[in-house]
């Protein structure tokens, strides 16, 4: 069992890793037992029983005297809030807790704009699930490497937003040997994940802290080439990724792009059914293939990591054709969807007087195998 260093004066006497939505215990604090269920049950719960504590993947947390809960989720808590009269808890760490202090800070439930968008308990989770939680995952960073508006052996920069562990960074080093890059990521574990794996590159590659809904690093885009994002941008809003790219736009030089990775929105419910259940059955036959079983699906399901199965305000895709239409306003002459699978679309756009690339799709995964077989 995981603790917190500040979890004092607390006895955990049963923590499940996952729990079944309002029948496991997940622990016994100070007596009392709690119940887990995720922000979206909150409501519902409210009047029902004894305890719940609420708040996936990192999220705030509320307790309450409520039960029973009706979803499942992972035991990944941190920041935490209160219903009026009732004792408070923060969650800090995996199924570790404390009583905090009752003067404390208090942010309600229903305020999602000041949750935090993703915890260090989300990188974690996303390392161990990412080979099977990314459908074709080689094949993406493949695609992404061939829609480089540049030659193998050009010299050109590009900048990665929300590079996590640096596995497209890598890729695009080990197709481009005479490229540079600097990924960008906002948590602490990530950044060191990813300058692990890019330690080979000596120079070439650059990892540094930024906040995505900030603006204060914008202006490490000015003059790249080239701006690549993989499975990030779904954290912003429509508008907020509208003003990224026309600040893409104005920043990066002519004969560049910008190549985006992510999560599109369905616009229709067979849409999202579609989605949610191919990304399922990726994620299972992947999780098959690496290691003969379903307990890496498990933690996959468990985490509730499809989000078009289960929806949480943090994650914010856009309509792809919405997307498409906002490169093109944002001045990129050509705009593309080049590759759409499980929910999880590659696209982008060209700045005028963008070359032809040149890398072979083989080339391409060769190299993506190479960066994610590198330690990080
Ligand atoms: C799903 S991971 C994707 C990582 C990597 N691009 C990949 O494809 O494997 C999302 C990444 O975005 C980063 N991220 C999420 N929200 C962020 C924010 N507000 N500021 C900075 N980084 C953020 C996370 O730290 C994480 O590394």
């Amino acid at each position: 069992m995981k603790k917190n260093s500040a979890a004092r004066n607390l006895t955990v006497h049963h923590a499940a890793r996952t729990v079944r939505w309002g029948t496991d215990i997940v622990a016994l604090v100070d007596g009392l037992a709690g119940f887990v269920g995720a922000g979206a049950g909150v409501a519902s719960a409210v009047a029902e029983g004894p305890w719940v504590v609420s708040g996936a993947r990192g999220r705030p947390v509320l307790m309450s005297r409520v039960t029973p809960v009706r979803r499942v989720t992972t035991l990944s808590l941190e920041g935490y809030s209160t219903l009026s009269g009732v004792r408070q808890y923060a969650f800090t760490e995996t199924l570790g807790c404390f009583p905090m202090d009752p003067a404390g800070p208090q942010r309600p439930p229903s305020d999602q704009a000041s949750r935090p968008a993703w915890g260090e308990a989300d990188s974690e989770t996303y390392r161990a699930i990412a080979p099977l939680a990314v459908p074709a995952r080689s094949e993406q960073l493949a695609v992404l490497a061939c829609l480089i508006p540049f030659a193998a052996n050009d010299e050109f920069g590009f900048v990665e937003i929300g590079a996590g562990a640096g596995a497209l960074s890598a890729t695009l080093l080990e197709c481009f040997p005479r490229a540079s890059g600097l990924a960008l990521n906002g948590s602490a574990s990530m950044r060191s994940a990813a300058a692990l794996r890019l330690a080979r590159f000596g120079g070439r590659a650059r990892v540094e802290h930024f906040e995505l809904t900030s603006t204060e690093w914008l202006s490490a885009l000015d003059g790249c080439e080239c701006v690549l994002s993989s499975l990030v941008l779904h954290h912003l809003d429509d508008s907020q990724k509208r003003a990224l790219y026309g600040e893409v736009c104005a920043r990066v030089s002519e004969g560049g792009a910008l190549l985006i990775a992510d999560l599109v929105h369905p616009q229709r419910a067979e849409g999202r059914e579609l989605f949610a259940a191919t990304w399922d059955a990726e994620a299972r036959a992947a999780a098959l293939a690496l290691d003969g079983g379903d307990r890496r699906f498990e933690q996959f399901v468990n985490a509730e990591w499809n989000l078009f199965r289960h929806p949480d305000p943090v994650d914010k895709p856009s309509v792809l054709v919405d997307q498409l239409r906002w490169l093109s306003d944002a001045g990129m002459p050509v705009v593309d969807c080049f590759w759409l699978r499980a929910g999880h679309a590659i696209y982008g756009g060209y700045m005028p007087r963008a070359k032809p690339g040149g890398l072979s799709f083989e080339r391409a995964l060769k190299g993506a195998e190479a960066a994610l077989s590198e330690p990080a």
